[in-house]
């Protein structure tokens, strides 16, 4: 199985951003102990601040990877272009936020990457990106 993670603007700086909200720990090293957990699946990763590049990343992966495993970050709530570009892609794609963004400011309430997703995940720290994972593996869909 092929599963591409692709994170929004900001999350380079996991680890060291208002680690209050989000922790302490980095991406890549993150990334490197799910890639140990599930060696049978093939995980790419792309990070981007430039919401063209993720729209980009989108279409690149979104005919051909099993499932996209999508932070937008901020993109989420202003983006109608990467909502646009996950509702024209053929892989499901699963919305995941470290943070719980319902408990937080009310512009964070709304997502326009949700209603063309096939499911969202919010508030469970980085363990967001692994019950994505999860739900691919065990062919939710
Ligand atoms: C976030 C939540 C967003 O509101 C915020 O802009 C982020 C990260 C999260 O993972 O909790 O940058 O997507």
């Amino acid at each position: 199985m092929k599963i591409q993670i692709i994170n929004g603007p900001n999350l380079n700086l996991l680890g060291i951003r208002e680690t209050g909200i989000y922790g302490e720990v980095n991406f890549d090293s993150f990334l490197e102990k799910l890639k140990k957990e599930f060696p049978d699946v093939e995980i790419s990763y792309f990070q981007s601040n430039i919401e063209g590049e993720i729209i980009d990343k989108l279409h690149q992966t979104g005919f051909l990877v099993d499932g996209i495993i999508l932070n937008a970050a901020a993109y989420t709530h202003t983006s109608v272009a990467i909502g646009d570009a996950v509702k024209a892609i053929k892989t499901p794609v699963i919305e995941v936020h470290i943070s719980n963004i319902f408990s937080r400011e009310d512009f964070r309430h709304i997502s326009f990457i949700s209603p063309n997703c096939r499911g969202s995940i919010a508030g469970f720290g980085l363990q967001s990106y692994r019950l994505a994972l999860l739900s691919f593996l065990e062919g939710a869909f």
